[in-house]
């Protein structure tokens, strides 16, 4: 099928958003951008557009969809149990990068909970998110934007690269500000736990329910396994990849060893390393996660640079991995997902 593909900012960015709404409420799909990464979206009036997420993306049947709203009153038609607590967080987080966790309505279709008595729902902080939102009306199911196993897309293109030819239409327009995505929140326990670390920091949750109100960890795997016992490789880049927490200085030092080996055999290799590590992996391709201390750099760069490595046709990925605090929680976590769920301790 052919893609529509409309760049905005535009003089026409109204009209473009029209004709996107008009798809979405005809039970299509539209590829659009939100603050985190880029989601593939399909009105929840329309359980066959839902499904067809499924087939394009080549996702799993048993993992649930996110639904998106634009007011914050459409909560209460999709969820129960909506106590006052959640409502303060919604006015503390939202529109922002928080998906909550919450019972059911009945009447939300189980092509988006997976037959899960749960839903996850956010609304997303970026003007054409919310704009095209506004004018479907009903809510819209969306995950991220990009075949299943590849890293999210934070920029119109790597939507583009993965989904043209199989949806409706992509607004792309450049890069999505997190560059991970939403922290998922499940508000159904006895304490809110955290399923996926995410644009909203642990600390920032910590400092509204109060420090140690919340279960939360960088090693959570919200979305289950395929089969049981089998881990799958999320987010990863076509060549092996390995990651390695420690201090900077042991971490470099086996990353510059299993460097080396590869280079007797001849190897190409990219190494995901923070700026104080620069020029030590010279015989690398360095691609560069930012300042250590400010892993906002490393969560808008981490999912393009996995990307790069495709790319580049390496034949080997390493990545050092960030401090578990802010949203470096979220790029540990992704770089673990992305080393298929291992991590080199020294
Ligand atoms: O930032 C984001 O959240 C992006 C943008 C597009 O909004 N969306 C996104 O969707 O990342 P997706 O489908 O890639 O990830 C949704 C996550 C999955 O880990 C899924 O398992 C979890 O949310 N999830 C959805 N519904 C759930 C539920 N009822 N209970 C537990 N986890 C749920
Ligand atoms: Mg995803």
């Amino acid at each position: 099928m052919e893609t529509i593909i409309y760049k905005l900012p535009d003089p026409k960015q109204a009209e473009y958003l029209e004709h996107a709404a008009d798809i979405l409420r005809r039970g299509g799909l539209v590829a659009f951008p939100t603050e985190t990464v880029y989601g593939l979206g399909a009105s929840y009036a329309h359980p066959s557009a839902i499904r067809r997420i499924f087939e394009v993306k080549g996702r799993p049947n048993d993992n649930p969809l996110i639904l998106h709203i634009a007011r914050k009153d459409v909560l209460s038609g999709i969820a129960h149990n909506i106590t006052e607590q959640v409502w303060k967080l919604t006015e503390r987080f939202w529109p922002g990068p928080l998906t909550l966790v919450l019972p059911a309505c009945e009447h939300v279709p189980p092509e988006v909970t997976a037959g899960l008595p749960t839903v996850a729902v956010r609304m997303p902080n970026h003007p054409v998110a919310l704009e095209l939102l506004q004018r479907v009306e009903d809510p819209v199911a969306a995950p991220s934007a990009n075949l299943s196993g590849r890293p999210s897309p934070t920029t119109g293109s790597d939507v583009v690269e993965d989904l043209s030819g199989s949806v409706d239409m992509i607004l792309d327009a450049g890069s999505a500000g997190v560059g991970v995505e939403s922290t998922v929140l499940d508000m159904t326990g006895i304490k809110p736990r955290v399923l996926r670390p995410g644009g909203v920091t642990v600390e920032m949750l910590e400092g509204f329910f109060g420090s140690g109100e919340i279960e939360a960890s960088w090693q959570v795997e919200a979305d289950r396994p395929m089969a049981p016992g089998m881990k799958y490789r999320h987010y990863a880049p076509e060549a092996p990849m390995k990651v390695y927490l420690g201090t900077p200085e042991t971490v470099r030092m086996r990353i510059q060893e299993a460097i080396a080996q590869d280079h007797a055999l001849g190897r190409r290799v990219a190494v995901l390393g923070f700026d104080d590590a620069g020029t030590v992996y010279s015989d690398a391709i360095f691609l560069s996660l930012g300042n250590r201390n400010a892993p906002e750099e490393a969560a808008q760069r981490v999912f393009g640079y996995l990307r790069e490595c495709d790319r580049l046709g390496v034949d080997r990925v390493y990545g050092e991995l960030p401090a578990a605090q802010g949203i470096g929680m979220a790029v540990l976590n992704r770089l673990w997902k992305a080393a298929g769920g291992e991590v080199i301790e020294c």
